[in-house]
Protein backbone atom coordinates (compact mmCIF):
# COMPACT_ATOMS: atom_id res chain seq x y z
CA UNK A 1 0.00 0.00 0.00
CA UNK A 2 1.30 3.49 -0.99
CA UNK A 3 2.07 6.12 1.32
CA UNK A 4 -1.41 8.72 1.38
CA UNK A 5 1.02 11.27 0.01
CA UNK A 6 1.59 8.58 -3.11
CA UNK A 7 -1.76 8.28 -3.46
CA UNK A 8 -2.73 11.74 -2.95
CA UNK A 9 -0.09 12.90 -6.30
CA UNK A 10 -1.17 9.24 -7.88
CA UNK A 11 -4.87 10.87 -8.39
CA UNK A 12 -4.12 14.64 -8.81
CA UNK A 13 -1.45 13.30 -11.42
CA UNK A 14 -4.82 11.30 -13.42
CA UNK A 15 -7.53 13.48 -12.46
CA UNK A 16 -8.15 15.51 -15.75
CA UNK A 17 -8.46 11.90 -17.74
CA UNK A 18 -10.48 10.16 -14.78
CA UNK A 19 -13.75 10.49 -16.00
CA UNK A 20 -13.31 9.60 -19.36
CA UNK A 21 -11.02 6.51 -18.46
CA UNK A 22 -13.78 5.52 -15.74
CA UNK A 23 -16.12 5.09 -18.70
CA UNK A 24 -14.01 3.98 -21.37
CA UNK A 25 -12.57 0.97 -19.00
CA UNK A 26 -15.39 -0.18 -17.46
CA UNK A 27 -17.47 -0.32 -20.55
CA UNK A 28 -19.87 2.22 -18.76
CA UNK A 29 -21.15 -0.43 -16.43
CA UNK A 30 -19.39 1.86 -13.45
CA UNK A 31 -22.98 3.79 -13.97
CA UNK A 32 -24.71 1.12 -13.30
CA UNK A 33 -22.86 0.05 -10.30
CA UNK A 34 -23.18 3.79 -8.59
CA UNK A 35 -27.38 3.75 -9.51
CA UNK A 36 -27.34 0.62 -7.52
CA UNK A 37 -26.28 2.39 -4.19
CA UNK A 38 -29.20 4.74 -4.88
CA UNK A 39 -31.86 2.12 -5.85
CA UNK A 40 -30.42 0.57 -2.38
CA UNK A 41 -30.54 3.71 -0.21
CA UNK A 42 -34.59 3.89 0.20
CA UNK A 43 -36.34 7.27 -0.05
CA UNK A 44 -33.60 10.15 0.00
CA UNK A 45 -35.91 13.18 -0.50
CA UNK A 46 -33.75 16.22 2.14
CA UNK A 47 -31.91 13.55 3.49
CA UNK A 48 -27.84 14.35 4.81
CA UNK A 49 -25.25 12.24 2.56
CA UNK A 50 -21.85 12.04 2.85
CA UNK A 51 -19.49 11.21 -0.21
CA UNK A 52 -16.35 10.15 1.19
CA UNK A 53 -13.53 9.89 -1.61
CA UNK A 54 -16.11 11.34 -3.84
CA UNK A 55 -13.50 11.92 -6.69
CA UNK A 56 -14.53 14.43 -9.47
CA UNK A 57 -18.65 13.48 -7.72
CA UNK A 58 -20.54 10.93 -10.29
CA UNK A 59 -22.00 9.13 -6.83
CA UNK A 60 -22.84 13.03 -5.29
CA UNK A 61 -24.40 14.03 -8.02
CA UNK A 62 -26.87 10.66 -8.63
CA UNK A 63 -27.81 11.65 -4.78
CA UNK A 64 -28.35 14.93 -5.60
CA UNK A 65 -30.24 14.01 -8.31
CA UNK A 66 -32.75 12.43 -5.90
CA UNK A 67 -33.19 15.06 -3.82
CA UNK A 68 -30.49 14.45 -0.93
CA UNK A 69 -28.17 16.80 0.68
CA UNK A 70 -24.99 15.79 -0.07
CA UNK A 71 -21.41 17.29 0.82
CA UNK A 72 -18.41 15.44 -1.12
CA UNK A 73 -14.85 15.24 0.67
CA UNK A 74 -11.88 13.84 -1.45
CA UNK A 75 -8.31 14.33 0.00
CA UNK A 76 -7.21 15.18 -3.72
CA UNK A 77 -7.92 18.49 -4.19
CA UNK A 78 -7.53 18.36 -7.93
CA UNK A 79 -10.07 15.61 -8.38
CA UNK A 80 -12.86 17.52 -5.52
CA UNK A 81 -12.36 20.89 -7.35
CA UNK A 82 -13.74 19.47 -10.78
CA UNK A 83 -16.74 18.13 -9.10
CA UNK A 84 -18.96 21.26 -8.30
CA UNK A 85 -18.79 22.33 -12.38
CA UNK A 86 -19.92 18.66 -12.99
CA UNK A 87 -22.81 19.41 -11.01
CA UNK A 88 -23.63 23.37 -12.55
CA UNK A 89 -23.02 21.90 -15.97
CA UNK A 90 -26.35 19.42 -14.68
CA UNK A 91 -27.97 21.72 -13.12
CA UNK A 92 -26.70 25.18 -10.89
CA UNK A 93 -29.35 24.74 -7.64
CA UNK A 94 -27.98 20.84 -6.97
CA UNK A 95 -28.29 20.37 -3.30
CA UNK A 96 -24.26 19.71 -3.53
CA UNK A 97 -21.24 21.18 -1.56
CA UNK A 98 -17.64 19.51 -1.88
CA UNK A 99 -14.58 20.36 0.85
CA UNK A 100 -11.30 19.16 0.52
CA UNK A 101 -11.13 16.48 3.37
CA UNK A 102 -9.79 12.65 4.61
CA UNK A 103 -12.26 10.25 5.08
CA UNK A 104 -10.64 9.45 7.99
CA UNK A 105 -10.97 12.56 9.80
CA UNK A 106 -14.30 13.97 8.52
CA UNK A 107 -14.93 18.03 9.58
CA UNK A 108 -18.82 16.63 10.61
CA UNK A 109 -20.64 16.08 13.82
CA UNK A 110 -21.23 12.71 15.02
CA UNK A 111 -24.69 11.73 14.24
CA UNK A 112 -25.68 14.21 11.36
CA UNK A 113 -25.80 12.25 8.50
CA UNK A 114 -28.31 9.82 6.99
CA UNK A 115 -26.91 8.16 4.60
CA UNK A 116 -22.94 7.76 4.41
CA UNK A 117 -20.78 6.49 1.12
CA UNK A 118 -17.64 5.66 -0.75
CA UNK A 119 -17.15 4.46 -4.52
CA UNK A 120 -14.05 2.44 -5.38
CA UNK A 121 -12.17 4.65 -2.27
CA UNK A 122 -12.09 3.04 0.94
CA UNK A 123 -9.38 0.85 -0.64
CA UNK A 124 -6.90 3.43 -0.92
CA UNK A 125 -7.34 4.46 2.66
CA UNK A 126 -5.00 4.22 4.71
CA UNK A 127 -6.82 2.53 7.16
CA UNK A 128 -9.95 0.59 6.12
CA UNK A 129 -11.15 0.77 10.02
CA UNK A 130 -10.49 4.20 10.63
CA UNK A 131 -12.43 5.05 7.71
CA UNK A 132 -15.12 2.56 8.75
CA UNK A 133 -15.11 4.16 12.30
CA UNK A 134 -15.33 7.33 10.73
CA UNK A 135 -18.95 6.71 8.88
CA UNK A 136 -20.49 4.98 11.74
CA UNK A 137 -19.21 8.33 13.96
CA UNK A 138 -20.87 11.27 11.67
CA UNK A 139 -24.23 8.87 11.15
CA UNK A 140 -27.43 8.99 13.02
CA UNK A 141 -28.47 5.97 14.66
CA UNK A 142 -30.37 4.20 12.45
CA UNK A 143 -28.05 5.88 9.20
CA UNK A 144 -27.18 3.89 6.35
CA UNK A 145 -23.03 3.01 5.16
CA UNK A 146 -23.39 2.26 1.46
CA UNK A 147 -19.74 1.03 -0.16
CA UNK A 148 -18.90 0.06 -3.22
CA UNK A 149 -15.68 -1.69 -3.98
CA UNK A 150 -13.53 -4.22 -6.34
CA UNK A 151 -13.64 -7.27 -4.56
CA UNK A 152 -10.43 -9.63 -5.88
CA UNK A 153 -11.57 -11.49 -8.57
CA UNK A 154 -12.43 -15.06 -8.50
CA UNK A 155 -10.92 -18.15 -9.33
CA UNK A 156 -13.64 -19.14 -11.97
CA UNK A 157 -13.74 -18.36 -15.62
CA UNK A 158 -15.36 -15.23 -15.23
CA UNK A 159 -12.44 -14.03 -12.71
CA UNK A 160 -9.81 -15.29 -15.04
CA UNK A 161 -10.95 -13.33 -17.40
CA UNK A 162 -11.62 -10.00 -15.26
CA UNK A 163 -7.91 -10.75 -13.97
CA UNK A 164 -6.35 -10.95 -17.31
CA UNK A 165 -8.08 -7.75 -17.89
CA UNK A 166 -7.18 -5.85 -15.32
CA UNK A 167 -3.51 -7.21 -14.89
CA UNK A 168 -2.70 -7.09 -18.52
CA UNK A 169 -4.98 -4.58 -20.78
CA UNK A 170 -6.20 -1.97 -18.08
CA UNK A 171 -2.49 -1.17 -17.21
CA UNK A 172 -1.64 -0.19 -20.62
CA UNK A 173 -5.07 1.41 -21.75
CA UNK A 174 -5.07 3.55 -18.97
CA UNK A 175 -1.40 4.21 -18.59
CA UNK A 176 -1.39 5.30 -22.30
CA UNK A 177 -4.21 7.58 -21.86
CA UNK A 178 -3.31 9.25 -18.92
CA UNK A 179 0.24 9.33 -19.89
CA UNK A 180 0.64 7.64 -15.81
CA UNK A 181 1.82 3.73 -16.15
CA UNK A 182 2.18 3.87 -12.43
CA UNK A 183 -1.28 4.59 -11.33
CA UNK A 184 -2.68 2.11 -13.43
CA UNK A 185 -0.42 -0.36 -12.09
CA UNK A 186 -1.87 0.25 -8.93
CA UNK A 187 -5.28 -0.32 -9.33
CA UNK A 188 -5.39 -4.24 -10.08
CA UNK A 189 -2.63 -4.46 -7.31
CA UNK A 190 -4.90 -2.42 -4.88
CA UNK A 191 -7.76 -4.86 -6.20
CA UNK A 192 -5.90 -8.09 -5.40
CA UNK A 193 -4.79 -6.88 -2.20
CA UNK A 194 -8.39 -5.86 -0.96
CA UNK A 195 -10.61 -8.73 1.31
CA UNK A 196 -13.35 -10.69 -0.11
CA UNK A 197 -16.81 -9.40 0.55
CA UNK A 198 -17.28 -12.03 3.41
CA UNK A 199 -13.86 -10.84 5.28
CA UNK A 200 -15.07 -6.88 4.76
CA UNK A 201 -18.36 -7.67 5.67
CA UNK A 202 -17.43 -8.88 8.98
CA UNK A 203 -15.36 -5.55 9.37
CA UNK A 204 -18.05 -3.94 9.11
CA UNK A 205 -19.62 -5.82 11.99
CA UNK A 206 -16.37 -4.98 13.65
CA UNK A 207 -16.96 -1.19 13.17
CA UNK A 208 -20.15 -1.43 14.67
CA UNK A 209 -22.60 -1.61 11.94
CA UNK A 210 -25.86 -3.87 11.98
CA UNK A 211 -27.84 -5.60 9.21
CA UNK A 212 -24.74 -5.96 7.31
CA UNK A 213 -24.81 -7.55 3.85
CA UNK A 214 -23.31 -7.33 0.12
CA UNK A 215 -24.26 -7.58 -3.61
CA UNK A 216 -21.93 -8.97 -6.14
CA UNK A 217 -22.55 -7.35 -9.69
CA UNK A 218 -21.36 -8.25 -12.62
CA UNK A 219 -20.23 -11.50 -12.29
CA UNK A 220 -18.75 -10.21 -9.06
CA UNK A 221 -16.41 -7.50 -10.45
CA UNK A 222 -18.00 -4.89 -8.56
CA UNK A 223 -19.51 -5.87 -4.76
CA UNK A 224 -22.01 -3.32 -2.75
CA UNK A 225 -22.04 -3.48 0.76
CA UNK A 226 -24.27 -1.81 3.16
CA UNK A 227 -24.94 -1.62 7.14
CA UNK A 228 -26.91 0.47 9.70
CA UNK A 229 -25.13 1.97 12.90
CA UNK A 230 -27.20 0.70 15.53
CA UNK A 231 -30.05 2.90 17.25
CA UNK A 232 -29.09 3.42 20.85
CA UNK A 233 -25.18 4.28 20.20
C1 LIG B 1 -10.92 5.54 -7.59
S1 LIG B 1 -11.27 7.16 -7.04
C2 LIG B 1 -13.04 7.08 -6.78
C3 LIG B 1 -13.72 8.40 -6.97
C4 LIG B 1 -15.23 8.38 -6.97
N1 LIG B 1 -15.77 7.96 -5.71
C5 LIG B 1 -15.79 7.55 -8.10
O1 LIG B 1 -16.62 6.69 -7.85
O2 LIG B 1 -15.41 7.80 -9.24
C6 LIG B 1 -10.65 7.13 -5.39
C7 LIG B 1 -10.64 8.48 -4.72
O3 LIG B 1 -10.32 8.28 -3.34
C8 LIG B 1 -9.64 9.43 -2.89
N2 LIG B 1 -8.99 9.12 -1.61
C9 LIG B 1 -8.05 8.18 -1.36
N3 LIG B 1 -7.72 8.17 -0.06
C10 LIG B 1 -8.49 9.12 0.54
C11 LIG B 1 -8.64 9.57 1.87
N4 LIG B 1 -7.91 9.06 2.87
N5 LIG B 1 -9.54 10.54 2.13
C12 LIG B 1 -10.29 11.09 1.12
N6 LIG B 1 -10.17 10.72 -0.17
C13 LIG B 1 -9.29 9.74 -0.45
C14 LIG B 1 -8.71 9.76 -4.04
O4 LIG B 1 -8.25 11.07 -3.99
C15 LIG B 1 -9.61 9.47 -5.24
O5 LIG B 1 -10.25 10.63 -5.69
Amino acid sequence: MPEPTEVRSMFARIAGTYDGLNKTLSMGIDRRWRRAVIARAGELKGKRVVDLCCGTGDLSLLFAEQGALVIGADFTHEMVKLAPGKHAAKDPAMPAMFVQGDAQFLPLPDDSMDVATVAFGIRNVESTERCLMEMRRVLRPGGKAMILEFPPPSRGPAGQAFRLYFNQILPRIGGLVSGDKEAYRYLPRSVLAWPKPKVFAEKMRTAGFEDVGFKPMTAGIACLHWGTKPLGR
